[in-house]
């Protein structure tokens, strides 16, 4: 973005002035890239919550306002109107597809959906107890063991292959852990199948007994992968762009990203927000206790599914999965006291000063639980669902770095808090 404006700093008698960076929603950065060598000072952001790492033109968040658009179009319409492909199309090419290209992206989808038989030998290596997201990282970089093309994309089609390669066989490993795990045979892909239904027929169907999903669950899945998607710079696509920025290859890249996503703390909380609700169902807890748990630092004890390191409003997200929750759960007939435990929750929390505080606000992951539970989906994969919907904008992102005449390799410095010199004492002496 070209801009006059500048920053001035003063550090030890010296005033520098540095160049401000203006995004086209009038964000504002500090361009610092020349702060240590005409000053010898870097910058020190714990977590990272005052600095820019990039750039990017892929998704915009408001935290303040709770907006969040993907190549510019709202999360809310994308949810109603759009479906899981047709996005992860816009993230990746930053337009809305036309017919030609949404029907050769779905033939590609298609093409890459088996895997190699090699790959399925890996799955009964595995212990049944194995988790469904250490199994998918491992596997998405042993696909590029049997792909050695996908190691180095020279050209866009190359491009097009590997990502509809992995945005396609994520979801065959993903129902493939899940099947291993329970100890029955994997279901093949069928063709004349569309992305979510595939894959919902990979989890459930046996080969005794076809699994036919009901308009709402593949409508419900579709929308999660949708508001899935992408988030701009958390956790995870941070990690892809740093293994990204070393020239490491697609799947190497997204295999990292994944073990990121599996923290509680990130893509995890969908799984830690069930295991909580669970928890104080099965004992009672009074929740005006389990509250005064958590607004106690000591306890160690948080409401997973709240507070947001961007949103301090409602997660946009928790919004559409809050009122889809309940028309999910209705049009499945399910019934479950869980969503009445996280409403009551929810109610108490925006009421109390600790949350009204501190901004916290139900995030995506208070939700997608319930209602990918009352879809039949087992706890332990709902992590490696939100894997399957972040996916693009994984790639998305990778290709932002790979594409970048001005990407560098990602290195922060430090401040060094260690012993200063001292020397070698030998083993008789210590
Ligand atoms: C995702 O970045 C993304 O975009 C992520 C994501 C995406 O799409 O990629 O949106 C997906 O990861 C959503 C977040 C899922 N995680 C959880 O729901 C876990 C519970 N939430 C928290 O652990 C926390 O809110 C984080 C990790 C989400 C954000 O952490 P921050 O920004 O480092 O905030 P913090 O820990 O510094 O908290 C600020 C204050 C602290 O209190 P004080 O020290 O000021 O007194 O708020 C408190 C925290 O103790 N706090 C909470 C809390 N979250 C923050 N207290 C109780 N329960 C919580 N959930």
């Amino acid at each position: 973005m070209s801009n006059t404006e500048t920053a001035k700093l003063e550090l030890d008698g010296q005033s520098l002035e540095l160049p401000v960076v203006v995004g086209t929603e009038n964000e504002r950065g500090v361009d610092i890239s020349k702060l240590r060598g005409s000053t010898g000072y870097i910058t020190l952001d714990n977590g990272y919550a005052n600095t820019g790492s990039c750039q990017s033109s892929i998704t915009y968040i408001d935290g303040e306002k709770g907006i969040l658009r993907y190549r510019g179009i709202p999360i809310e319409q994308l949810a109603e109107k759009s479906t899981f492909v047709e996005t992860a199309w816009l993230l990746i090419h930053g337009e809305l597809p036309n017919k030609e290209q949404i029907d050769s992206f779905r033939a590609l989808l298609t093409e890459h959906e088996l895997l190699h038989e090699g790959l399925h030998k890996h799955f009964n290596m595995f212990p049944a107890s194995s988790h469904p997201m250490a199994i998918l990282s491992a596997m998405i970089n042993a696909c590029s063991c049997y792909h050695p093309d996908i190691m180095k994309l020279e050209s866009e089609d190359t491009f097009e292959s590997a990502s509809a390669r992995l945005i396609s066989k994520v979801r065959t490993i993903a129902a493939a852990s899940f099947k291993t795990s329970i100890g029955h045979p994997m279901m093949y892909p069928m063709p004349a199948l569309r992305y979510c239904p595939n894959f919902l027929h990979m989890m459930f169907s046996r080969p005794n007994k076809p699994y036919e999903p009901s308009d709402e669950v593949v409508d419900a899945l579709n929308q999660i992968l949708i508001l899935h998607a992408d988030h701009e710079q958390n956790c995870s696509t941070s990690t892809v762009r740093m293994v990204a920025s070393s020239g490491a290859n697609l799947f190497a890249s997204c295999s990292a990203g994944v073990c990121a996503l599996w923290g509680p703390l990130h893509g995890g909380a969908n799984v830690a927000v069930l295991e909580m609700l669970q928890q104080i169902q099965d004992n009672k807890t009074d929740l005006n206790q389990f509250m005064e748990k958590v607004k106690d630092k000591e306890s160690g004890v948080r409401l997973m599914g709240f507070g947001h390191r961007v949103y301090k409003n409602f997660d946009p997200r928790a919004k559409i999965l809050k009122a889809a929750s309940d028309k999910v759960l209705a049009k499945l007939h399910v019934k479950d006291p869980l969503l009445d435990i996280a409403r009551h929750l929810e109610d108490v929390a925006l009421k109390d000063s600790y949350f009204k505080d501190r901004n916290l606000y139900p995030n995506v992951d208070f939700y997608s639980g319930i209602i990918m539970r009352a879809m039949g989906i087992p706890v332990n994969m709902f992590t490696v669902i939100f894997a399957i919907g972040r996916m693009p904008g994984w790639i998305a992102q990778w290709k932002e770095v790979h594409n970048d005449p001005n990407a560098r390799i990602n290195r922060p410095r430090q401040i060094y808090t260690g012993h200063t010199q001292r020397d070698y004492v030998p083993l008789e002496k210590r």
